[in-house]
């Protein structure tokens, strides 16, 4: 049996409704156990409609690195702790690419959010050239190392999801070949931190996950989940793979 208990979580990015909080959360709570770890980052403005004490956990797409202060429209990890968040996503190739976050901003978050008490989701990946030029390694090498290298601690407290820019929203999903092999160099990078929480980290997979790919992508033996868009906005599909994933 896997030691790694596997992760689903859905990102909704800026979708959902008032009305998709109430669907998700029906179809979640009648799911059957056992059941994957459940994750739900919705909006942050959703989170308090969620009911409490859910088979599924909240979390949110982002943070301030700040902890209070004059930062117009920025949320604080203790604000998303009290509004019900367990686990924040940081460093999503969309903030990267279309805010401008930069490996130094990403690290900081991470820290604040450990500090917070949340569980970081650090999401780190490449793109389509970087993967074409065989840079792939070296550029998740680099996004680890920026949070890692000088604060190894923080292992232990995150996740990591590979999320291939090329792969995210595409429909374009890497072979479950391709993100294993990565995976399993995330996972052995890791190691030269803290063997023990490397052994332990979930690495989870995220672009273009449906119900339909990701049985054979929760078979491999690094990948502990998967972080979906798309498909997390569909109901029936979200189900499905929470299903998959338990039984993986
Ligand atoms: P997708 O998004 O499932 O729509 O490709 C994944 C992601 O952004 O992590």
């Amino acid at each position: 049996m896997r030691q790694r208990k596997p992760l689903v979580v859905a990102n909704w990015k800026m979708n959902g409704s008032l009305d998709l909080v109430q669907q998700m959360s029906d179809a979640l709570s009648v799911l059957k156990q056992p059941l994957p770890d459940i994750l739900i980052c919705p909006p942050v403005i959703f989170l308090s409609y969620f009911p409490k004490h859910a088979n599924y956990k909240l979390g949110a797409q982002n943070m301030s690195e700040q902890l209070v202060g004059a930062f117009t429209g920025e949320i604080s990890a203790d604000m998303l702790r009290t509004a019900g968040a367990s686990h924040v996503i940081i460093g999503h190739s969309e903030r990267r690419a279309l805010y401008g976050e930069l490996d130094s901003v990403i690290s900081q978050k991470v820290k604040v959010a450990v500090d917070a008490g949340l569980t970081p989701i650090l999401c780190v990946g490449e793109t389509l050239q970087q993967r074409e030029e065989e840079k792939t390694l070296q550029v998740l090498a680099r996004q680890l190392d920026a949070v890692y290298a000088a604060q190894p601690h923080l292992l232990a407290h995150s996740v990591v999801s590979y999320e291939p820019i090329w792969a995210i929203g595409t429909g374009q999903t890497a072979t479950p070949q391709q993100a294993q092999q990565v995976h399993q160099f995330i996972r052995q990078h890791l190691a030269q931190y803290d063997v023990q929480a490397a052994d332990a980290v979930k690495i989870i997979y995220g672009g273009s996950v449906t119900a339909a790919n990701c049985e054979a992508l929760f078979a491999e033996a690094d990948i502990d989940g998967a972080l979906i868009g798309g498909a997390s906005l569909k109901v029936a599909d979200f189900s499905a793979i929470c299903t998959m994933a338990k039984d993986s």
